[in-house]
């Protein structure tokens, strides 16, 4: 008398970027951010969860190996999916059998390196909110319990385009994801992945920011005065499919994120030089054609992920093959479409 469920999330990849809370334990950000959700069948988390009376206590495994399941995301995670679940067994019916008292076996695994500033936390979070969903029955608005598990993980809730909504309230009920577009509405926009490092990176997003709200006078420029703009720009570029100025807004706004790194005391950085070099080939290929034709952008870590249009694809391609043979940056390209949510 197992119940079990199966489920995939993509990761996002952010195009304006979020660093900085103004609530730790509930995780609502300093300002808004928007992102493109990649295809499932990339970069993605399955998740497995079970339940059954014969569990003594909940478990969760990580790409196999067994972790500790009282962190406190984990378990922010668990209790509201679970006050969801008893609210609405209260508000409805008791037709869904699988009771509350059940513990539940979580396993979960990427296909892609762990903490490598390559999301994993993102789709993570979201494919754990969204089996947990599945197993216990309950809807609603699922983007306020995955951000709980980290910031990030709120975007993956959604396919194509997405904005996390930095709110206003002190409960951060309104700190949601909400689609802006779905993955249909830009069909040629390509993503690839050029793996620098499948290293752990050595200061992780949450103490990071953490520093960076705490000793960034930049920081707080970009949230109040910046990113505000930049938002409206880069739904307004979305919509009418303008990828120069898309691409224009990614680096800048990339740039921006990586400064404030270096403005945080002490500095962290993320980049490395590899890293550089393909910022500096992407610009002189742009420049080479007088359009913005490819863009980077950086997470926490050294990897870059480009996003482009399909038909620059085989040649944008050929050019970094050109300038980072595997040899010298032991890295590898992984292609996908922007589209899908968890399902
Ligand atoms: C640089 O979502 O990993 O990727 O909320 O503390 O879990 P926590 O942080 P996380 O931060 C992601 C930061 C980023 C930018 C982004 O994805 O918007």
């Amino acid at each position: 008398d197992v119940t079990m469920i199966t489920c995939t999330a993509p990761v996002n990849i952010a195009v304006i970027k979020y660093w900085g809370k103004r609530h730790e334990e509930l995780i609502l950000p300093i300002n808004s951010s928007l992102s493109v959700t990649l295809h499932q069948d990339q970069l993605k988390t399955t998740t497995t969860v079970a339940c059954s009376r014969h569990f003594q206590e909940d478990r969760i495994w990580l790409n196999g190996k067994e972790e500790d399941i009282n962190q406190p995301r984990i378990q922010s995670c668990l209790r509201e999916i679970r006050r969801l679940a008893r609210k609405r067994r209260s508000d409805e019916d008791l037709s869904n059998d699988i009771s509350l008292a059940h513990r539940v076996h979580i396993c979960s695994v990427n296909n892609f390196p762990t903490a490598a500033g390559l999301a994993s936390s993102a789709a993570g979070y979201a494919c754990l909110v969204y089996s947990l969903s599945r197993l216990f029955g309950v809807d609603g608005e699922l983007s306020l319990v995955a951000r709980q598990g980290s910031g990030s993980a709120c975007r993956s809730m959604y396919g194509g385009f997405v904005q996390w909504k930095m709110g206003e309230r002190q409960d951060g009920k309104d700190s949601l994801a909400e689609q802006v577009e779905p993955e249909s509405h830009w069909p040629e926009l390509r993503v690839l992945v050029l793996v620098v490092s499948a290293e752990r990176k050595l200061v992780g997003s949450t103490s990071g920011m953490q520093t960076s709200v705490k000793t960034s006078k930049l920081l707080k420029h970009r949230a109040d005065c910046v990113v505000p703009g930049r938002m409206e720009e880069m739904i307004s570029a979305i919509q009418r499919r303008d990828f120069a100025a898309f691409g224009e807004l990614t680096m800048k706004d990339s740039n921006q994120f990586h400064a404030t790194c270096l403005d945080t005391y002490p500095p962290i950085f993320y980049l490395n030089d590899i890293s550089q070099k393909v910022i500096s080939l992407v610009h002189r290929y742009n420049q080479h054609y007088q359009d913005t034709r490819v863009t980077y952008t950086f997470d926490a870590g050294p990897n870059a992920v480009i996003y482009t249009l399909e038909d620059h694809v085989p040649e944008f391609i050929q050019v970094v093959r050109y300038f980072f043979p595997p040899e010298t940056n032991g890295g590898e390209f992984v292609k996908g479409l922007p589209v899908g949510p968890a399902s």
